[in-house]
């Protein structure tokens, strides 16, 4: 099955884990934040319309989230190729606007302990040209302050402020992670990984169940 849902609370590692399977089975994948924070940047309508509520730790508005990221899987699906898409559907409301273009997915549900979400948000950098995620700590650029791949200075999220991070986790256990057992009892399939140990060990889990279904 090449169409993965990664879905999980802020920092459990949906960017990096996403990231690695898209490359390993050669798959489209799209972040819907990577996407919000494109339109900010870019200083699109979209980008206008959502800029203070990412800034804030809230949902953008479902119906224009699932406009963008459909378009973009319809993209993939036009290439022949799977896709893997990281914080999307992220609601019921969205999943069930998601449902009714009919495609099947598997769901990759990534968890860890409250205190490791928080350490690992508060020591991310990321790229501000391409994006790319960093830990100060556990995958350290090779330069430092400087992105591998394209040589940008590295930055913090603006949304990576203690405050908002603490506003993200909210959110999540309100208005997000109700959505799993809405996955569970429309008859999607739901991986279950334990998010919390090292990058390497949560992929080779995250293999390991993939190889199973
Ligand atoms: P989004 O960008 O998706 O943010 P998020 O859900 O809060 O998740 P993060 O990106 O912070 O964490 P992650 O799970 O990707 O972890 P990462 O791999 O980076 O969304 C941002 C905002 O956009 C939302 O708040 C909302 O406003 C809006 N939005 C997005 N989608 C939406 C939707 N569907 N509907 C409405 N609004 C939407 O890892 C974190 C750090 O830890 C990194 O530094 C990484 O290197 C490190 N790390 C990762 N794994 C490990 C590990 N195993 N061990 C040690 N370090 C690790
Ligand atoms: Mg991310």
């Amino acid at each position: 099955m090449n169409h993965l849902i990664y879905f999980g609370p802020p920092g459990a590692g949906k960017g990096t884990q996403s990231f690695e399977i898209a490359k390993r089975l050669s798959c489209g994948r799209e972040s819907a934040g990577d996407l919000l924070r494109w339109h900010i940047k870019k200083n699109t309508a979209i980008g206008q319309e959502v800029k203070e509520m990412l800034d804030r730790g809230r949902l953008a508005p479902a119906e224009l989230v699932v406009r963008i990221m459909v378009e973009r899987i319809k993209e993939f699906e036009a290439e022949g190729r799977g896709w893997v898409l990281d914080g999307f559907p992220r609601t019921i409301e969205q999943a069930e606007l998601l449902a009714v273009e009919g495609w099947d997915h598997v769901v990759v549900s990534l968890s860890a302990p409250e205190d490791v979400l928080v350490e690992r948000l508060s020591q991310r950098r990321v790229c501000s040209e391409c994006g790319n995620n960093y830990h100060l700590e556990f995958s350290p650029p090779l330069t430092e302050n400087l992105c591998d791949d394209c040589g940008a200075a590295l930055m913090q999220r603006t949304d990576d402020a203690p405050e908002i991070i603490q506003e993200r986790l909210e959110v999540y256990r309100r208005e997000i992670e109700p959505l799993l057992e809405w996955f569970r009892t429309n008859g999607y399939e739901v991986l279950d990984v334990d998010a919390s140990g090292p990058i390497d060990n949560v992929r080779e889990s995250i293999l390991a169940l993939l190889k199973e279904i």
